[in-house]
C-alpha cells in the first residue's frame, strides 16, 4: 500500500467514522425528540386527566338565596384551618391531609421533675414524620400541653417560671412552632393561666424566634379574665364540639348534635351562644377557633316522642340507670350501616340526624351541609378559624377536610370586625 493509499483509507476511514457519529447523532437527537414529545403527551394527558378527576360539582346549599358555592382550592387559606393528632394514633395524617390545614395539634408528651420528652421512642418516631410532613407544606406544629391538676399544674410563680424554661427549650429542640394549653378545668386559680400566659410571651420576645400560644376554653364563661388573656395570646381555640354526648357527665339523656349552631334543648347552650359570649367579651372574633367533629354521636332506646311537635330535641330512656350509646367517626358511619342518604335536616341547629324508629337509634352528626352551615357563620361573624377533632375521621377521599379548605373561608382574609349581637354582654 502506498503512501497516498493509507492516506485514503485513513481519510475514508474518518469519514466512515463521522458519518458513523453523525448517524448516531441524528438518531439520538430522533430518539430525544420523540422522548419529549411523548413526556408532553403524557404529562398533558395526566394532567387533563387530574384536573377532570378533581374537579368535584360545586356544592350548594338548599336555600339559594345564600347560595354558598365552593370554587377551587386556595391554598395557603388566609385563616386558620386546625387539625389535632395524637402521636399514639394508629393512622398518620397524611400528606394530603397535612396540606390542607394551617396548624396540627399535636401530643402526648410527658413530665417528670420538670423535664419534657415524647413518652416513648414510637412517638418520638411519629412525631419525626409528622414534622416532616408539615415542614413541607408550610404547616405549623403546635405542641398540646395538657395541665393536669395534681401532676403538673405550675401553682406558683416559680414554678410557672421553670415549666416556661423547660418548654422553649423543648420547642426550640425540636423545632416546634408553639403550644395549645389545655388547662383541666375547673381549676382553681385561674390567675396562674394569665400569668403563664404573660410570662411565656415576655420569654419569648427575647428569643430567635416567637412561639404562637393558644389557649383551649370550655364552651362556658369560667370566671377567667379574658381581656388580659387576649393580650398575651395568638387565639382561643373553644370547645364547641361537647354539647351533646351520651358520655356527657350530667345529661347523657339530652339527644343532640356534638356542634348544633343555634337552639337546642332549654338550658344548653349551642355554638352561635358560645361564639357570642367569646366574641363580645373579647370583642377579637378574628382569634376565635370553633372546635367541631369529624363524626357523629349515637343514642340507643330513643323512642318516639309524646308530641309530635318535638321530633328535634328527643330523650334517650335509661336502663338500669344509664344512657347506652357512643360517638363515632365519619368515616366508620356508612360502615356501621347508617345510611347517611336517608339522614333528615335539623334546621334549628343546621345539622343531620337518622332515626330509626324500629331499632330506636338516633345518630346526630356533622356533614358537608353542616360544615358549609358552620363556615358561613363564621365567614359572617369574622370568626378566625376551625380546631378540627380530627382530621384521620375523614373518609379516604377526604370529603369533610376538602369543604373545609376549599370553602370561601380560606380566601377572605381576617376581619376584625365585631358582627355579634352584644347587647348582653354591655354594662
Ligand atoms: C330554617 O330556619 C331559618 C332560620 O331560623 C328559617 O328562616 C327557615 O324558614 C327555616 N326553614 C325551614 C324549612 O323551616
Ligand atoms: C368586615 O366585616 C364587616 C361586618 O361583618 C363587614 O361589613 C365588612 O365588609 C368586612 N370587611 C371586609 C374587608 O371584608
Amino acid at each position: 500500500m502506498s503512501n497516498s493509499d493509507q492516506k485514503e483509507s485513513l481519510v475514508v476511514y474518518r469519514l466512515k467514522k463521522t458519518s458513523k457519529t453523525q448517524f448516531y447523532a441524528q438518531l439520538f437527537g430522533i430518539f430525544c425528540f420523540g422522548f419529549i414529545l411523548s413526556t408532553i403527551l403524557v404529562t398533558s394527558i395526566f394532567v387533563a386527566f387530574h384536573f377532570l378527576w378533581s374537579a368535584k360539582p360545586a356544592i350548594l346549599l338548599e336555600n339559594s338565596k345564600n347560595a354558598f358555592i365552593l370554587s377551587g382550592n386556595y391554598t395557603p387559606c388566609n385563616r386558620r384551618i386546625i387539625g389535632w393528632t395524637r402521636l399514639y394514633d394508629k393512622k398518620e395524617l397524611t400528606n394530603e391531609q397535612v396540606s390542607k390545614m394551617t396548624h396540627i395539634i399535636f401530643g402526648p408528651i410527658t413530665w417528670q421533675f420538670g423535664i419534657i420528652r415524647f413518652r416513648n421512642k414510637m412517638e418520638k418516631e411519629a412525631y419525626e414524620r409528622l414534622q416532616e410532613k408539615a415542614k413541607s407544606h408550610d404547616v405549623k406544629l403546635l405542641l398540646s400541653m395538657e395541665i393536669d391538676n395534681e401532676v403538673n399544674d405550675p401553682a406558683t410563680n416559680l414554678a410557672t417560671i421553670k415549666m416556661i424554661w423547660y418548654l422553649n427549650s423543648f420547642l426550640t429542640t425540636h423545632k416546634i412552632d408553639g403550644i395549645e394549653l389545655n388547662w383541666k378545668f375547673p381549676i382553681k386559680n385561674l390567675a396562674q393561666i394569665v400569668y403563664f400566659c404573660e410570662k411565656m410571651r415576655q420569654y419569648n420576645k427575647n428569643m430567635a424566634r416567637e412561639f404562637t400560644l393558644a389557649l383551649s376554653l370550655p364552651a362556658s364563661d369560667i370566671g377567667l379574665n379574658l381581656e388580659s388573656i387576649m393580650e398575651h395570646v395568638d387565639f382561643l381555640n373553644i370547645e364547641t364540639a361537647e354539647y351533646y354526648s351520651p358520655l356527657h357527665m350530667e345529661h347523657p339523656q339530652l339527644i343532640g348534635p356534638p356542634s348544633p349552631l343555634y337552639s337546642g334543648h332549654a338550658g344548653v347552650e349551642n355554638v352561635d351562644s358560645t361564639m357570642t359570649y367569646y366574641g363580645c367579651v373579647t370583642k377579637h372574633p378574628e382569634k376565635l377557633n370553633m372546635k367541631l367533629m369529624f363524626g357523629g354521636r349515637f343514642w340507643k332506646n330513643v323512642r318516639k316522642p309524646i308530641r309530635s311537635s318535638e321530633p328535634l330535641w328527643m330523650l334517650a330512656e335509661r336502663y338500669h340507670g344509664s344512657v347506652d350509646g357512643d360517638w363515632m367517626a365519619w368515616k366508620d358511619l356508612e360502615e356501621s350501616g347508617w345510611d347517611l342518604k336517608s339522614a333528615s335536616w335539623n334546621n334549628e341547629s343546621r345539622t343531620p340526624y337518622i332515626y330509626d324508629q324500629l331499632e330506636q337509634n338516633y345518630l346526630a352528626f356533622e356533614n358537608e351541609r353542616s360544615l358549609l352551615e358552620k363556615i358561613r357563620y363564621a365567614i359572617d361573624k369574622n370568626i378566625g378559624g376551625f380546631v378540627i377533632w380530627k382530621p384521620i375521621f375523614d373518609d379516604d377521599e377526604n370529603t369533610l377536610l376538602d369543604v373545609m379548605s376549599s370553602s370561601k373561608f380560606c380566601s377572605t382574609r381576617d376581619n376584625k370586625t365585631v358582627n355579634l349581637d352584644c347587647d348582653v354582654y354591655k354594662q
